[in-house]
């Protein structure tokens, strides 16, 4: 097949490229390179990809439209695999027009080029954050999303509404992946466990949120990529029996489907912070904060729908994912 990865030299889109790499794929990967964390380390990742000849990495803006469009014209895509976004709850508090621009803008280019280029299915990253208020745990796909709490969660849940569209209108198979707390080797410098990491290894001051008051349905990467790769083959089908009001907003007529990608099990923060000093073998000096505007206390995914429709649950603990993450960066800052 010939797949487009988005998002490539981010940290799941380099994770899920590796796991495809030398597989009998052609694939394609775009990314813009922004500077929202180390551009080192995105470039990092596209060397670690070097060596794949079945991957070729193109420069290139979700947002630049005609150069979207030129993108999809010149290669026949079978699959995407749509992860390019501009991520992160507090950045978009003050940063909220980049949002627009690569999480709408973009996600309607995509969807653009998946329509014209008829593509047989396009699975986007979505994100726990669109339960925002949403306090009924598990979180389900059936739950309630109408309340986010920050603008990138807004936007997450837009994609969804415009994956339905598509959907709908001109029988695009779409599926929505609601990620939960990734974290892992080549992780992103913005998050907990990079954060944590960091200030441990260096006996510097963590800042522990809400006090501490905080659970994560932390989700180690390989889990994630497994989820997404069992999803590619399972392409969501048209169903003209569906009525709505009988069933939930996570079906539909259209050829549509969502599903939660997490562990399952919620993992307090502070059990967090203990798992990260047991790998660094150091302790960690917290610097207990309020929670922040856009956070939520709690996010728990009910994992049942993947289960169903992958016959896969991810499994990895926290201890054995934080492990992993610390060996990886120590090796690769030498620390
Ligand atoms: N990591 C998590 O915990 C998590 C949780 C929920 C959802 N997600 C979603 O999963 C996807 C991947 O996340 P990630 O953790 O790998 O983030 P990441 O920031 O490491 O990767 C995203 C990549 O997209 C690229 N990008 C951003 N805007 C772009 C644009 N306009 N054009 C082209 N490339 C652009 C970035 O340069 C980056 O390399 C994102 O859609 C994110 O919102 C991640």
């Amino acid at each position: 097949m010939k797949l487009l990865i988005t998002g490539m030299a981010g940290f799941i889109g380099h994770a899920v490229a590796k796991r495809l790499a030398g597989k009998g794929h052609e694939i394609v990967g775009i990314d813009n390179l922004n500077d929202y964390y180390d551009v080192s380390l995105k470039q990092a990742r596209l060397d670690d990809l070097a060596d794949c000849k079945d991957v070729q990495f193109i420069r290139l803006d979700l947002a630049d439209r005609e150069g979207m469009a030129a993108l999809f014209a010149e290669h026949c895509f079978d699959r995407v695999i749509h992860l390019a976004a501009q991520a992160g709850v507090r950045y978009s508090l003050e940063n909220p027009h980049v949002y627009a621009d690569s999480n709408l803008v973009g996600h309607l280019n995509v969807l653009e080029g998946c329509r014209h280029g008829k593509v047989e299915h396009l699975v986007y990253a979505s994100s726990s954050s669109v339960y925002g208020m949403n306090e009924h745990v598990p979180f389900a796909t059936g739950g309630v999303v109408d309340h986010p709490i920050s603008l990138y969660a807004a936007t997450k849940k837009a994609n969804e509404l415009m994956a339905h569209t598509y959907s709908h209108l001109y029988g695009l198979p779409t599926t929505g992946l609601r990620f939960f707390t990734v974290y892992g080797p080549w992780g992103r410098p913005d998050m907990a466990m990079f954060k944590f990491t960091r200030a441990i290894l260096a006996g510097e001051p963590i800042q522990v949120f809400n006090h501490g008051d905080m659970q994560r349905d932390f989700t180690y990467v390989d889990d994630i990529v497994e989820g997404v790769v069992r999803v590619l083959d399972v392409i969501p089908q048209a169903d003209p029996q569906w009525q709505s009001g009988a069933s939930g907003p996570d079906t539909s007529s259209a050829p549509y489907a969502l599903y939660n990608i997490g562990h399952g099990s919620p993992v307090s923060l502070m059990a967090f912070v203990r798992a990260v000093e047991a790998a660094t073998g150091r302790e960690a000096i917290c610097d207990f904060q309020p929670i922040q505007p856009g956070d939520v206390p709690r996010t728990w995914a009910d994992t049942e729908a993947l289960f169903q429709a992958t016959g896969y649950r991810p499994e990895v603990s926290v201890e054995v994912g934080v492990r992993k993450f610390v060996e990886w960066y120590r090796g690769f800052y030498g620390v």
